[in-house]
């Protein structure tokens, strides 16, 4: 497997994923922050500079109402006061400027700005003070700074004479960031830094286990017993654990799929090999007739020996059909109320001439419960076991057929008292053409297809079917059909 480059790694994501959230989040925080220092100085500077208008107009108003009426600002008491308060003004940081009613410069802390008689037109709350109301003017400074003016108006007998314009600057948000500058620059790289080391920290910890499982899925391929180590968080802990349950399922079915490729080409060797003896047989009698030349009884014994390995073949063909049809099949079996005991008598029956030829007794004992499925096959299941236990039975010689009831089940026993199956044997009886090493003879047994039939059979019946051994000697198989109920 290759990298595909045009895709960003998680460490790239994690990356921009932490600078993005780093830079919203300094802005934002920044933004509410120096916005609310703004306002904070802002209400600050209105606090000082309303009180400092406040008391200077009162004084001026104090100074105009000891002058006697009809005093104006020019009027010598308050014209002292004015001068007096413009001195005091110079020395602190807000800036005082007084204008007459006409709104005409009178004096002005600040030097060489307005001089007196002056149209003083750039404060756009004077005309508001001048008109009796105390009103405040907010704007920049070309430096970024915030600038405030706080109009104050000056009364006399009720009337307005003129206002005291008290202003003052204070820092803006702007010119914190521009004062700050280095500072700020600085955390910033820091932070730049700790986002690095950061994503390179979780970019370990959580590609590692990644790794090692793209390593484990890519020798996976070739190696089916590879597995990986889960680790890391638990999303890679859990894939990691997927990962390795897919690989047994992959390991278990490659197995099985080699064990059955192994079965059929064993399959296809034992069928050749059981076609190819009746096929010498048969050809080697006809070739002796052909020959002609010889005795008419040895002529009728080569034709007759033609016949039985031609019938020996079609057994086999049809053992073959039989047993496909029988594991093949899907549910299409027909199904019916089957007499297990009576099935049982008729497969004896049917085995009563070779018994009889053999000089073995076959008797049937007790009574099986109905069971379901199809006559014909559960009848061959019996005549399968019978055939085998009077072919392994010694002339003079018994066979036991007992049928029970046994925990719901219908039971089948057939006893034999041959020379039983040698334990290593046991477990390989129902294959296909198995045969036991002994009974290679003819005289025992056919092509080594019947048990495989009986088990085929009794398995799509729902039962069970095993082999045993006798203490007292022969061999017993025992099958166990579901009981059918009601
Ligand atoms: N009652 C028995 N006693 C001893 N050995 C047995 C008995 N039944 C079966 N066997 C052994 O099991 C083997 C398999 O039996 P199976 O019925 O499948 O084949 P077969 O009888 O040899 O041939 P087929 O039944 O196809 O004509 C036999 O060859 C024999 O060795
Ligand atoms: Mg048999």
């Amino acid at each position: 497997m290759t990298a595909d480059r045009r895709r960003t790694s998680i460490r790239t994501r994690l990356l921009a994923a932490f600078l993005l959230v780093a830079l919203a989040a300094a802005v934002g925080l920044s933004a509410y922050f120096l916005n609310q220092a703004e306002s904070f100085g802002l209400r600050r500077l209105d606090e000082s500079l309303r009180s400092e208008g406040q008391l200077a107009a009162s004084a001026i108003e104090a100074a105009l109402g000891t002058s006697g009426s009809g005093a104006t600002l020019a009027s010598d008491g308050p014209k002292r006061a004015i001068q007096s308060l413009v001195e005091a003004a110079r020395d602190s940081t807000s800036r005082l400027l007084i204008v007459d009613a006409r709104g005409k410069a009178v004096a002005d802390s600040y030097v060489g700005v307005f001089s007196p008689g002056d149209e003083v037109v750039s404060v756009a709350n004077v005309s508001s003070a001048l008109k009796g109301k105390t009103v405040a003017g907010l704007g920049y400074q070309d430096s970024g700074r915030r600038i405030l003016d706080i109009a104050v108006p000056v009364k006399a007998g009720g009337k307005v004479v003129g206002a005291v314009i008290a202003s003052g600057t204070t820092f803006s948000a702007l010119t914190v960031v521009f004062d700050y500058f280095p500072e700020i620059a600085t955390v910033v790289v820091i932070f730049l830094v700790a986002a690095l080391l950061l994503t390179e920290l979780l970019t370990r910890w959580l590609t590692a286990p990644l790794r090692e499982l793209q390593a484990g899925a890519a020798a996976l391929a070739s190696d089916h017993g590879v597995r990986v180590q889960p680790s890391g968080p638990r999303e890679t802990h859990d894939l990691a654990v997927a990962f390795n349950e897919l690989a047994e399922e992959i390991e278990s079915s490659s197995v099985e799929l080699h064990e059955e490729e192994r079965r059929k080409s064993r399959f296809v060797s034992d069928v050749s090999h059981e076609l190819r003896s009746p096929l010498t047989g048969i050809r080697l009698a006809a070739e002796t007739l052909l020959d002609g030349d010889i005795e008419p009884t040895d002529e009728k014994r080569f034709l007759a020996t033609i016949i039985r390995e031609a019938d020996r073949l079609t057994g086999l063909a049809n053992d073959l059909l039989q047993l496909q049809r029988i594991e093949g099949a899907t549910g299409e079996l027909p199904l019916a109320r089957v007499d297990f005991t009576q099935a049982a008598r008729l497969a004896v029956e049917a085995n009563e001439p070779l018994a009889m030829e053999r000089g073995v007794t076959v008797s049937v004992e007790g009574e099986a419960p109905m069971v379901l499925g199809s006559r014909d096959r559960l009848q061959q299941v019996v005549g399968n076991l019978v055939d085998n236990a009077v072919r392994h039975t010694p002339s003079g010689r018994r066979v036991t057929v007992a049928l029970s009831e046994d925990d719901g089940q219908a039971v089948l026993r057939v006893l034999d008292e041959g020379p039983g199956i040698p334990e290593p044997d046991l477990a390989n009886l129902f294959q296909r053409f198995y045969r036991a090493q002994y009974s290679r003879d003819r005289a025992t047994g056919g092509a080594g297809l019947g048990l495989a039939i009986v088990k085929a059979i009794v398995t799509s019946h729902l039962g069970t079917i095993e082999a045993a051994n006798r203490p007292e000697g022969g061999a017993l198989f025992t099958v166990r059909l579901p009981k059918l109920r009601g």
